[in-house]
């Protein structure tokens, strides 16, 4: 027995070591987490459990059946992240540049269907080198069995992906079918090919960061939801992520525990500037109204005119969606549209209640706006609101016009409640151009036509630049004083709780993608 426990532990032991000490060091080096360290920062403190730690890959080309690190570059298992049960899989750089083998795929794919069976979220804490360039198509194969259970466990279970190192070729692809990318500044990029393909065949110059670092792909691309300053900055907002949402699509996220008190804010009468036409930022109504420094922003830096993220109401979690006025006057382009429109499906999948902030002058008008389509990015937005069956609640702060008034989480799609403060002005356009183009003859006929104009523009807004028109048909429930703000939404989520729709019956949709 003596000998065999000795067996164990040096066969633990050499799992321990991974490519070895010299490529630890060397990981180190590059200011870079082990895959074993990362692990032990996410997962809280003594409940990680290791499965598959003495798989080994099969091949035998190249010479490799010489070559074996037991658990074969990634560590897979369980623990708990603030008491609630997380799956983790963790590539290890230093045992072939974390490449992805037959086996290494096998241990990946186990613990993603070992959480869907169990209902528990999956987090990826990627570091590779791709596809294991000794497997040759066994490897291609291993990537395809991944992103089909990626698939299988879209809206299923919450799927987060940490990018800590390399990810290049066809392997972005899991990442990008997972819920919710968080990359790291200096350390980690993301491209389908590197910067010596791209030099051959567009001939461009470019660096691994700017093509595909973490600033690239938060500012430009929007692939990634979160540029972390470091490994550690990653690890903290994977962990508070997960504290918005559920363990998996048949549960309701966690509440913290709230009582009720003054719910009052009366800083909010105050917040939206004299003149309509001037910016503020969202932020600071959305700080108001939800609990005290609750919110997770989304997607902070890219399609910067849409604020979307997570926050608490009442300890309940919320996700919010927000047209920015600070940024392009808040207006509705391609790059928010679906920005908003993902975060939107991402909260209906795993029931976290909707509230909107709205204060919109339209769809940014444009020949790039138009062909790069806005018409079907537009679309999308507003199939995943019309879609959505978790409570839905708008406050119209300011502009609600156009089509976006309909977009941003109307009555008419489906919002459960829909409150405006008595500076809405929801109308189908601005005043100055709606006066121009209903009353161009009188205009053009008047003895002086600029008089005219304000005169006509005065009375187009004198009639819909208030909510009550909106308030008469019932298309806004209530107008309400902005300080009352939070106190309303606390009532009507709890109102909200218990609410059911059933959606006709289908395969699934057809969202214009
Ligand atoms: C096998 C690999 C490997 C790979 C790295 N290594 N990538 N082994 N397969 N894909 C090994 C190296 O041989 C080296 O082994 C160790 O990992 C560390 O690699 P280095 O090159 O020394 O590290 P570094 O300088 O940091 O460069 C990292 C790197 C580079 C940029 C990732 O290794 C690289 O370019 N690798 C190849 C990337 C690639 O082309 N992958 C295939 C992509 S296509 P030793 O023994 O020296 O420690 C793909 C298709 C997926 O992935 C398709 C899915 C549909």
């Amino acid at each position: 027995m003596k000998n065999k426990i000795e067996t164990l532990q040096d066969k633990i032991k050499s799992a321990h070591l991974g490519g070895g000490q010299a490529r630890i060091d060397s990981q180190h080096k590059k200011g870079k987490l082990t895959a074993r360290e990362r692990i032990h920062f996410l997962m809280d403190e003594g409940s990680f459990e290791e499965i598959g730690m003495l798989v080994t890959h099969r091949n035998t080309d190249f010479g490799m059946e010489k070559e074996q690190y037991l658990g074969d570059g990634v560590i897979t298992g369980y623990g708990t992240i603030n008491g609630r049960l997380t799956y983790v899989f963790s590539q290890d750089f230093t045992v072939f540049g974390g490449s992805l083998s037959e086996t290494h795929a096998e241990k990946i794919c186990k613990v993603m269907e070992m959480a869907m069976k169990n209902g528990a979220p999956i987090i990826g804490l990627n570091d590779s080198g791709g596809a294991r360039i000794q497997e040759g198509v066994v490897s291609l194969g291993g990537y395809a069995d991944i992103f089909y259970r990626n698939v299988q466990a879209s809206g299923v279970i919450p799927q987060l992906s940490a990018i800590m190192g390399p990810c290049a070729g066809g392997a972005v692809y899991s990442p990008a079918i997972t819920d919710f990318i968080l990359m790291v500044e200096n350390t980690s990029y993301m491209f389908v090919t590197g910067p010596n393909v791209v030099k051959t065949v567009t001939h461009e110059e470019v660096s691994s960061e700017e093509l595909g670092g973490a600033t690239t792909h938060a500012t430009k691309s929007g692939v990634t939801h979160f540029a972390c300053a470091n490994e550690l900055d990653a690890i903290s907002h994977v962990k508070k992520l997960l504290s918005y949402v559920p363990q998996n699509c048949e549960e309701l996220p966690p509440s913290l525990p709230y009582e009720i008190a003054d719910e009052n804010r009366p800083a909010l009468n105050e917040v939206l500037p004299q003149n309509v036409s001037q910016p503020y930022d969202v932020r600071d109504i959305i700080s108001a109204v939800a609990d005290t420094d609750s919110f997770l922003e989304v997607h902070k830096d890219y399609a910067e005119n849409m604020v979307v993220g997570f926050a608490r109401l009442a300890g309940r979690s919320l996700g919010i969606v927000a047209n920015q006025p600070a940024y392009l006057a808040g207006v509705l382009d391609n790059h928010a549209s679906v920005k908003a429109a993902r975060f939107v499906r991402f909260c209906d999948s795993f029931n976290i209640p909707l509230l909107v902030f709205e204060d919109v002058p339209g769809f940014l008008p444009g020949t790039d706006q138009e062909w790069n389509g806005i018409i079907t990015n537009g679309a999308k937005l507003l199939y995943a609101f019309s879609e959505a069956t978790v409570p839905r609640i708008t406050v119209i702060t300011r502009k609600a016009y156009g089509g976006a008034y309909d977009v941003m989480n109307s009555k008419h799609i489906g919002a459960d409640m829909n409150y405006a403060w008595p500076t809405a002005e929801i109308a189908v356009m601005g005043a100055k151009g709606a006066a121009e183009i209903i009353f161009k003859r009188e205009i053009t006929a008047a003895e002086n036509p600029q008089d005219k104009w304000l005169e006509k523009e005065k009375m187009y807004s004198e009639i819909f630049a208030n909510p009550y028109r909106a308030a008469e048909r019932g298309f806004v429930d209530e107008v309400i004083e902005p300080s009352q703000t939070r106190v309303k939404l606390i009532k009507a989520f709890k109102m909200l709780e218990n609410k059911v729709v059933n959606n006709p019956r289908k395969k699934h949709g057809n969202i214009p993608l």
